[in-house]
This record gives C-alpha cells, structure tokens and sequence, in this order.
C-alpha cells in the first residue's frame, strides 16, 4: 500500500474507533439505568397482574372496563420505555434533520424519570417555545442523557434537577441548560472534565465505574453541530451545564422517532414513522 492508500486507511480505522467509542459510552449510560428500569418494569407488572386479577374476579362491566383501562395505560408505558430505550440504543446514523428540541428532551425524560425518583432527585422543565435545530437527535439524546445521569450522580442524597430550554433569538442560538444541586466540581477536576477518559467515578464508590468519555465525546458532538457546551460549578452548591445549538427555520420532517406509540384496542403497537 503507498502512503497515501495507509493515510485514507488510518482515517477510516480512527474514524472507527470514535464510532466505537460513543457506542461504549452509550451503553455505559444505559447500563447506569438498568436498574431503575428493571425496577419500573416490576411496577408496571404488578400493575398489569393486579388489574387482571380484579377483572376476573368481577363480572360487572364498570370494574372490567376500568381494569382494562388501567392494563393498557401500563401497558403503553412500558411500551414507550422499551422503545425509547431500544432506539436510543441502537447505533446511531450520521444523518442531521431539524428536530423540536423539547420533544428531544421529553424523549431522554422518559428513560431516567424512575431513575430520578429512585434517588429521590426532583426535576423542574422550563420549556419556553419549541426551538427547532438541525441536528443528529441519537448523538444529542446521548448529551443529554449523560449530562442527566452525572447530575443525579453527583446528588447522592437527593436534590434538584432543573432542565430549561429557551431560543435566544438575539444570537441565533436555542440554549439548554442541565443544572443540578449536587456536589458541585472543584476547580482542580474542573479543567479537566471535558478530557477523554477523565472520570472521578470508581465501581467501588458508585457501584459503577464511569468510562470519562460523556463529557470529552458531548464537546465533540456539541461542536460537530456549530454548537457550544459550557459549564458552572460551584462545590458544594452545583453545576450546570448549558448547551448552544444554531436555531433553524426548517420545519421538522419527523418526530424523534420514539414519541407517541400509538396502540390499538387489538394490541399491536404501530409508531410513527421513526
Ligand atoms: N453534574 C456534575 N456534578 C459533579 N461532577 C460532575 C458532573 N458532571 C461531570 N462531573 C465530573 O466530570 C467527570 C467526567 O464526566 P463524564 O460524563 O465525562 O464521565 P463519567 O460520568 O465519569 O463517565 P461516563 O459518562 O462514561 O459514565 C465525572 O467523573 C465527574 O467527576
Ligand atoms: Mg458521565
């Protein structure tokens, strides 16, 4: 191979290897979540058992009509986590379009909802608008989530987490901000957050060791997209971090893909186009 044919080759092994990368990354995240999801899909079991068990037992229409009612809201929950999550999981494509970024966020909600409420951390949306941006939702949704997952980490007792979303029509820009009330970064960790494999996070502290790449790959993700990711911390008090992606006028093809199982009374599940 002459030198040329071994660059191109190098490029598309590192190129690879990033793939790879974010993937591990991905499924680090989920893998944080698994419990709380093996957790909520208990619940809704019980749910679904118990409500069964009442229909059977009575012959009135009332009770049936209102254990059924109660199934099939359990059953289209369960169904929305299992999609969100199998969509978020897969290996993402590097195609952008124009997305409505609350539906981007109420999409990662639906995976750490039980997470949060298991570790007893309170979320606050303030959503102003629909800001639209082009963008690769699965690489934003990993962002996000990451970004969601180290904040609950860093609240070991509980707190507060507060996801806003806003455009500022000023700079062109629609902004999220991730803000938590936890243990806050000293200034030492602080310069480094954003490098590769830096993690403060042991498996035998957390129960789960962290890889360091959330925040080193979030930059990346955030800059591929002309965007800008910055972070307040204050020990002790909290950080947030605030992400700036370029506002756009396209109007959104599609829906993230995950959103609104619909089910029918017959029980199969259809999706919106994803
Ligand atoms: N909200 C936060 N509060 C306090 N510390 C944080 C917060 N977010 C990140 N950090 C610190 O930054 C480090 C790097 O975060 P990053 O998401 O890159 O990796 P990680 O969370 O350790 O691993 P992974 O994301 O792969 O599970 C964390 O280990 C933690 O020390
Ligand atoms: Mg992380």
């Amino acid at each position: 191979m002459n030198l040329q044919g071994q660059g191109a080759e190098l490029e598309r092994r590192i190129e690879e290897l990033q793939q790879q990368l974010m993937q591990a990354q991905k499924l680090s995240t989920v893998g944080a979540l698994a419990s709380s999801i093996t957790h909520e899909f208990n619940n809704i079991l019980t749910t679904i058992i118990n409500y069964a068990k009442l229909g059977l037992r009575h012959k009135d229409n009332a009770t049936r009509e209102k254990a059924l009612d109660k199934i099939l809201n359990a059953g289209q929950r369960a169904s929305k986590i299992t999609t969100g999550l199998l969509s978020y999981s897969r290996r993402g494509t590097d195609r952008r379009e124009a997305f409505d970024l609350v539906e981007l966020v109420q999409d990662v909600l639906v995976l750490v909802e039980k997470d949060l409420q298991m570790h007893r951390v309170r979320l606050q949306t303030n959503f102003e608008g629909h800001p639209l941006a082009v963008v690769n939702a699965s690489q934003i949704q990993q962002v996000l989530l990451n970004l969601i997952v180290n904040a609950r980490q860093a609240m070991e007792g509980g707190g507060q987490l507060t996801i806003s979303i806003r455009a500022n029509t000023e700079t062109g820009m629609a902004e999220i901000s991730v803000r938590d009330t936890g243990c806050g970064i000293a200034p030492d960790s602080l310069r480094k957050i954003f490098d590769k494999f830096f993690s403060t996070k042991t498996a035998d502290v957390q129960g789960q060791g962290g890889t360091g790449l959330g925040l080193a790959l979030a930059r990346e993700v955030i800059e591929a997209h002309q965007g800008r990711i910055r972070v307040e911390s204050a020990l002790g008090q909290g950080t947030a971090f605030i992400l700036k992606l370029p506002l756009t006028k396209e109007t959104p093809l599609r829906t993230t893909g995950h959103r609104r199982p619909r089910i029918d009374p017959l029980g199969s599940v259809s999706q919106r186009a994803g």
